[in-house]
């Protein structure tokens, strides 16, 4: 048997330079966090893009770069400045990450961004087939990279992929607009198995291929000149036992042990102990449904002005993306927002909104988790949302409330909690206004059940689930070329 080789844009860590040394950080998102729980159990190697462009990586220190990544069990793919534009910021978050969260408005479909995806795409390939061999298995992932499997394949007609899309696959009438859709679905069908985290993307994706390649669909495998390509559906579980674990080590922390974000928390815990914390965490996206948010809150505190002091806001965004003006915009308007909202309500012992843009350290993450009575997730549209599982899984007494956008993958497997529509204003507010006067009992039975589920279906059987419907792909196409 040979090695597994996962192949994505993001790498685990991100590499940065200061004052001469590298440093290696974690990268966000949901791809990252959860394939780095997958990849740190085995002796995969994961290749990708290290977050430097060659222009940032002076010549004396590739040597320590490579091996700074060695030790994540990376290496990886040299993408110049012009690269990283076109390819990352320009074809990948400019036309398909929009297009495939329904944003059709945002999309721009331009023919450099799309050579020059093309031509970054090839190098992703050629990196893979000069660590790889026939034996090997080569796990592809996500949007930045839909026509890698196509390219191995041409070189290695026999070798065993898989790709899973961690975003939605959007219906038929949205992803036609695409002027090169064929050559994408061409580019994904290089795959034995391709995954989504729901039925409704899979269903999409099915659609495409029949109307746009008048491909013979039977059920769910494909029918491509001397292969089957299965197609599937695999919600993505978390590291649970991580974050139950990280919850109840720190349930133990003595005040000595706490991290000054704790010790603030508790400050204010202690000195109103009948206000409620509301969390939200996202990277800076317009999909996530930031700015609504926003907007409810403050509806939701004019309507109930009793809540007024008992109830704060804590907004964590993650920077993301920056160079792209729609995330620009986005970052003005939610500063604003805040910067409004807070000068409008604040009293002199009540600040309504605590806003951080920023990248926190895990263990701030899990304070935040913990220390929260309400998380409050509202995409507009999220191929899964990790967040609101992690949040379930670190409430170790089981109490919390969390509120959830139905257009995120994971409310499908998430029915305890409280599914919004996120364009239904009213609707939000009220959830907060019902998560708020939440009996305990309620919050306990609703947690459980979705503990329960997190915690059987995590992102170990998700990694496992996975390989196993690629092996067995593997075996049946072998018999049904044999015959
Ligand atoms: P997306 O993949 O779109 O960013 P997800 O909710 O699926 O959304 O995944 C986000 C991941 O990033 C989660 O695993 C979360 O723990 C991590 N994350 C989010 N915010 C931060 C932050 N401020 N600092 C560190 N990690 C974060
Ligand atoms: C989502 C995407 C990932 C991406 C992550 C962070 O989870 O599905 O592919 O890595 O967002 O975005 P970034 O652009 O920083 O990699």
């Amino acid at each position: 048997m040979g090695k597994t080789i996962i192949i994505s844009n993001r790498l685990p860590v991100q590499l940065q330079i200061s004052n001469g040394s590298i440093t290696a950080v974690p990268s966000v998102g949901g791809l990252a966090t959860g394939m780095k729980s997958v990849h740190s159990g085995g002796d995969s190697l994961w290749i990708g893009w290290s977050g430097l462009t060659d222009e940032e990586i002076p010549k004396e220190l590739a040597p320590q770069i490579d091996k700074a990544l060695a030790e994540h069990g990376s290496s990886k793919v040299n993408l110049s400045q012009e690269e990283v534009d076109g390819f990352y910021f320009g074809f990948s978050n400019r036309t398909i990450w929009p297009l495939f969260h329904y944003f059709l408005e945002y999309s721009e479909f331009e023919l450099d961004s799309w050579n020059t995806y093309k031509n970054v795409n090839q190098k992703f390939a050629d990196a893979v087939l000069a660590s790889s061999d026939e034996e090997d298995t080569i796990w592809i992932h996500d949007y930045q990279l839909m026509l890698v499997p196509q390219m191995v394949r041409k070189q290695r007609p026999n070798i065993a992929i898989g790709f899973f899309l961690h975003i939605p696959f959007p219906s038929y009438e949205i992803f036609r607009t695409l002027p090169w859709r064929e050559e994408v679905l061409e580019g994904l069908l290089g795959s034995d198995l391709i995954g989504f985290h729901t039925y409704d993307y899979e269903r999409h994706f099915l659609s495409s291929v029949r109307r746009l390649l008048g491909l013979e669909v039977h059920f769910n495998e494909i029918d491509v000149s001397n292969r089957l390509v299965k197609v599937d559906s695999f919600p993505m579980g978390i590291d649970y036992k991580k974050f139950s674990t990280a919850a109840k080590n720190h349930g133990n922390n003595k005040a000595s042990e706490q991290s000054d974000l704790q010790r603030r928390l508790n400050k204010h815990k202690e000195s109103t102990p009948d206000a409620k914390f509301i969390l939200s965490i996202d990277r800076l996206d317009y999909t996530k449904g930031i700015a609504k948010r926003l907007n409810a809150f403050e509806y939701f505190l004019k309507k109930y002005p009793e809540y007024k002091e008992k109830v704060r806001l804590i907004i964590l965004a993650v920077p993301s993306r920056s160079n792209v003006p729609q995330y620009q915009l986005l970052k003005r308007e939610v500063d604003e927002l805040v910067g409004r909202i807070n000068g409008e309500l604040a009293t002199v012992s009540w600040t309504p909104i605590w806003y951080f843009y920023r990248s926190l350290p895990f263990e701030n993450l899990i304070d935040l988790y913990t220390s929260s009575d309400i998380a409050w997730l509202t995409p507009i549209r999220d191929g899964m949302n990790l967040v609101a599982k992690e949040y379930i899984a670190t409430r170790t007494d089981k109490t919390g409330v969390l509120i959830l956008s139905e257009m995120a993958g994971s409310a499908n497997e998430m029915n305890e909690a409280l599914l919004i529509n996120p364009n239904n204003f009213e609707q939000i507010s009220e959830s907060l206004y019902r998560a708020i006067n939440m009996p305990v009992e309620e919050q306990k039975e609703r947690n459980s059940q979705l503990q329960k589920r997190l915690e059987r279906y995590n992102v170990e059987k998700w990694a496992n689930d996975f390989m196993t419907s690629l092996r067995e792909q593997r075996e049946l196409d072998a018999i049904n070329i044999s015959r």
